[in-house]
């Protein structure tokens, strides 16, 4: 959470524990997953596919209700700010989820086929929430405070009420 802010106004640490939950339950059924074994193998992927949407999804509330409105707050105002437009630039939301729908290929393939992709697959998540977790809270510590700085208390609660809603109706 970023410093000084109230909850009413705070768009971002309830999505973000979200997130976060997504991340440790995905560590964990990476360390448990016999990628070996078809059935196992196919339970992770189900399961990494639809963590990976929901975080396009996240991506997606964050882009319409939340940077380009203070991308464009900040163009009425003449700042410059290219963080505020870049901030989702890098984060490979899609590769990752075409290296998930990789795996599906895998279950008519041989057992080293699969320990291979396994090892790839770790790699890539290792490397992928290296960059989540610091995007997260740069955005808690970043943004936060410049919406808090442009935009009226009552704005912000009418802001939070939206993004919340949106990740609930997905
Ligand atoms: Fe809240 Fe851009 O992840």
């Amino acid at each position: 959470m970023a410093p000084d802010c109230p909850e009413e106004v705070d768009v971002f640490t309830v999505p973000h524990s979200r997130m976060k939950e997504l991340v440790h339950k995905y560590i964990d059924m990476m360390m448990n997953t016999n990628f070996s074994d078809v059935r196992n193998l196919t339970n992770m992927l189900e399961n990494l596919y639809n963590t990976f949407k929901e975080f396009k999804t996240h991506e997606q509330i964050e882009n319409k209700y939340i940077m380009k409105r203070l991308k464009d707050k900040l163009k009425k105002l003449s700042i410059k700010n290219t963080a505020v437009c870049n901030c989702h630039s890098d984060n490979r939301l899609t590769e990752m989820l075409l290296l998930v729908k990789d795996g599906y290929k895998l279950t008519r393939k041989s057992e080293a086929d699969r320990m291979n992709y396994g090892t790839q697959l770790r790699k890539e998540l290792e490397e992928f929430t290296e960059k989540f977790i610091p995007h997260m809270e740069e955005e808690e510590s970043v943004f936060q405070p410049l919406l808090m700085k442009y935009f009226t208390f009552e704005e912000l609660k009418q802001l939070k009420n939206t993004v919340i809603q949106q990740h609930v109706q997905q």
